[in-house]
């Protein structure tokens, strides 16, 4: 939507307006989300998989994701990007400023990151710098080495707990958004209550304030392998166009993400 900022995404929340996001590389897509009225995009670093072809978001850079920030701000001069701060481009808050102003510079209005206890000084010390911070807890693609696959996050207690006081403590630190990806339901929809920040979730449930998608998954265009929470939105429309006010729709009216894309 053009015009958006951070704190009408907020309002948002607070009035119950689901928030409607989608992954974009390339200036035409950009153009055509804008026009359809996405709320906010994302550069992810799932470029990595779905349009450079590695099978993890780790060989990804920073100077990739500032490209094609760059190629998404000519395509929707208006609308709030958010780019992806990639493996090891954070893992100092030194560092971390010096990439982030990267992305910023190529037209970014906020960053993500990955991850959850060790960035609390880190995004103290970028939102003081005024850098607006999304985090990122649940399955973290980036830390797939460590978790030793795309699995499900926070089913047991304990770690459901420790998802909740990481997130807590994010937006204690200055995040302004949260994404959550691949958690039970239940700990997507006590998530979103406990925090005032928006919470977007992709496989966290419909109870989260906001979702978000890559938009291949979006297209169907995903034939290697298909998450549970991902849904070909082409299937049911006649052109791309369609496809995503679809999407847009059914995340609006609650629809979307339906039970057989979640877990518990
Ligand atoms: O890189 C990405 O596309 C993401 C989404 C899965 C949220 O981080």
């Amino acid at each position: 939507m053009a015009g958006m900022t951070i704190s009408k995404l907020s309002k948002m929340k607070a009035s119950g307006d689901k928030i409607v996001s989608v992954t974009a590389y390339d200036a035409s897509f950009a153009k055509l989300f804008a026009q359809c009225g996405i709320d906010f995009m994302l550069v992810g670093d799932s470029l990595g998989n779905v349009v450079q072809g590695q099978s993890s978001t780790l060989p990804v850079t920073v100077e990739q994701i500032a490209y094609h920030t760059e190629a998404v701000r000519r395509g929707a001069p208006d609308a709030f990007v958010m780019a992806d701060m990639p493996f090891m481009s954070y893992a100092t808050p030194e560092q971390a400023c010096v990439e982030a102003a990267k992305l910023m510079r190529a037209g970014a209005n906020m960053v993500k990151l990955e991850g959850g206890d060790w960035l609390l000084d880190t995004i103290r010390t970028l939102v003081d710098r005024s850098v607006p911070v999304c985090a990122h807890l649940g399955l973290l693609p980036q830390s797939v080495n460590v978790l030793g696959g795309y699995k499900i996050q926070g089913r047991e207690q304990s770690a459901a707990e420790n998802t909740v006081r990481q997130a807590l403590a994010l937006q204690q630190a200055g995040a302004q958004m949260l994404v959550l990806e691949c958690v039970p339901t239940s700990l997507g929809q006590l998530i979103s209550q406990k925090l005032d920040i928006p919470v977007i979730g992709i496989g966290a449930g419909a109870q989260t304030d906001g979702q978000i998608l890559v938009m291949h998954d979006m297209f169907g265009l995903n034939s290697d392998y298909l998450p549970k929470f991902v849904k070909n939105f082409l299937a049911d429309a006649d052109d791309l166009q369609s496809a995503v006010e679809l999407y847009i729709r059914q995340v609006k009216d609650g629809s979307f993400p339906g039970p057989e894309h979640t877990f518990e």
